[in-house]
């Protein structure tokens, strides 16, 4: 090779080093030791071997303010571009907390906006891997419009394409913005936080003390807030469930969900669960019990499995295709419905809608929780979400009732009348305007002895409180027997695979909010 050629190879090969450097080795360094590792290395453990494919490596930014000018870092702080997740197309962007701590600048914001532009036009999902302080301070205004050029984005490009974030490091204010426009949350036990404003500003403001952990950790928001969806023990292990999170999602609204190929017998018949319900109608069973059973191989992605723990939401794969079950825990407050697990099942209900994966309903609930603390927080609107997610929700719906469909909670767990496709009910199921006792103290009211209140209660348990009822008039289109539960739901999914159904043209609804 000849003097001049070598020269510019020589210059590519060091500007690339640079550029892999970040913010330096010390703060390579200081990242590792704070458990976290740096925006390539999980890029790494993210991508299929060898597939990543870097964009505008050599970028800078363009501020001079605060002598910013004689500070660049090559990538300036986001490492983006696309690769492959089980051979199919992604596109990534990773924050370097290296660079002025991942913060957004103007030039930052680009490269992100490049590839949220690409993956739109090529109808392929985005990964965000967050590790940032924000908007860069140094800029101002043009990071804050970087910023909301991203959630222009993230907004246009919902529904359209999966948007999924992890959250690595600790991110502020328009750092956890972007995130909760998109699909799903995933953060790192110790080691990601998220928050508006931070714990110093919080003091400030209000004048509570609250520790980095308590106010924005990884628990708070999977089990108190709702803002996250998922929890990793490390970096590595989030990375692991992002590619596993993606395997029952298309790659865009356009596709089906993959298929992979199928190992457990779709007909097999499961006698255990015969004896899952109990005969006292107020005995806990637990509802993850019949989830293993039926779904290939027992194995359930569960979504959100700290928050609202009363509803499970979860991706499982029958007959080798991804569902969405949603299911009443009858384990945790006997799977009554309330405000934190209303919105939990709306949102997962409208996701999977979004993305053309069938909705398998398990129903065992006894109502709305009643209280005055549900019904100042707005039971009735937030209870309504559900409803809503459920009748607009447009993918193949199958519903099965194991024990209590109580008033209006039977109407609102995907019921025939708000658009599903199968309802199916065990011999044990109880479809009725409320539970037999509450039937009976209201419609005899104070006129019955303890003797005549409990035949009453069994009159109206054997007369109303079954699915018989529902089944004469259509409501509930076979009983069948626990054992045959995955057999049924998989014809009932091959059924409607070919469901086609189209909701009124309009601008958009107006779910209540
Ligand atoms: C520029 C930043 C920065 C930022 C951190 N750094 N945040 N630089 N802009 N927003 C730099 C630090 O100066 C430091 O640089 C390096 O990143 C690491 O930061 P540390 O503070 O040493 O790290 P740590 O103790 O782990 O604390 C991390 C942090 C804290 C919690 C994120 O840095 C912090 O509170 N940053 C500010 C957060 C914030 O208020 N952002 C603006 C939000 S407003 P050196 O050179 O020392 O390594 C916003 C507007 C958009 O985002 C709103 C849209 C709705």
């Amino acid at each position: 090779m000849d003097k001049i050629r070598e020269e510019k190879f020589n210059l590519l090969d060091k500007n690339n080093k640079e550029a892999e450097l970040g913010g330096g080795q010390d703060r390579i360094d200081r990242q590792h030791k704070a458990g976290r590792k740096t925006a390539r290395e999980r890029i790494t453990y993210l991508l299929d071997k060898g597939t990543f494919v870097e964009l505008d490596k050599f970028v800078t930014h363009k501020t001079t303010d605060f002598d910013m000018d004689k500070t660049k870092f090559l990538g300036d702080g986001v490492v983006t571009g696309y690769g492959k997740i089980d051979r199919r197309l992604v596109y990534v962007f990773a924050q370097d907390f290296t660079v002025f701590g991942g913060s957004l600048s103007r030039t930052n914001a680009d490269k992100i906006i490049k590839v949220m532009d690409m993956a739109m036009k090529m109808g392929a999902p985005v990964l965000g891997l967050n590790d940032s302080g924000g908007a860069r301070i140094q800029e101002g205004v043009e990071s804050l419009a970087g910023y909301a050029d991203i959630f222009y984005r993230n907004v246009m490009s919902s529904g359209v394409i999966p948007q999924i974030s992890a959250i690595l490091g600790p991110c502020a204010g328009g750092a956890v913005y972007s995130p909760a426009i998109t699909d799903f949350i995933m953060m790192v036990k110790e080691t990601s936080y998220m928050f508006v404003t931070g714990p110093e500003v919080i003091k400030t403001v209000t004048h509570e003390e609250v520790t980095k952990e308590e106010l924005g950790g990884a628990m708070t928001h999977n089990s108190k807030s709702g803002v996250a969806h998922l929890t990793a023990d490390d970096d590595e292990q989030a990375m692991m469930m992002l590619r596993e999170l993606l395997s029952f999602l298309p790659s865009n609204n356009m596709e089906d969900p993959p298929v992979k190929v199928c190992t457990d017998d779709v007909n097999r018949l499961d006698k255990t669960l015969n004896e899952l319900v109990p005969t006292d109608p107020n005995k806990p069973y637990d509802m993850m019990d019949l989830i293993h059973s039926v779904v290939d191989q027992k194995h359930f992605f569960e979504i959100q499995p700290h928050y609202a723990q009363n509803i499970i939401v979860g991706f499982a794969r029958m007959a080798g295709k991804p569902v969405g079950i949603v299911a009443n825990q009858p384990a945790m407050l006997a799977g009554v419905l309330d405000i934190d697990a209303s919105t939990k099942a709306a949102r997962f209900v409208r996701f999977c809608d979004a993305f053309n994966i069938p909705i398998i309903t398990l129903e065992d609930v006894p109502g709305f929780l009643p209280g005055t603390a549900q019904e100042f927080g707005g039971i009735i609107k937030h209870g309504a979400k559900l409803l809503y997610a459920f009748a607009e929700a447009t993918v193949p719906k199958i519903t099965l009732i194991t024990r209590k469909a109580y008033g209006g909670a039977y109407d609102v767990m995907s019921s025939k009348h708000i658009g599903a496709d199968v309802n199916f009910a065990y011999p044990t199921a109880e479809i009725a305007v409320m539970g037999p006792d509450g039937a009976v103290n209201i419609i005899y009211k104070g006129k019955l002895n303890e003797e005549e209140k409990a035949k009453a209660v069994k009159e109206y348990r054997d007369n109303f409180a079954s699915p018989y009822k529902a089944a004469q008039m259509g409501y509930i289109d076979e009983i069948i027997k626990p054992e045959e539960t995955r057999k049924k739901l998989i014809q009932a999914l091959e059924m409607t695979q070919t469901k086609s159904k189209v909701n009124p043209a309009k601008k958009h609804g107006n779910i209540p909010l």
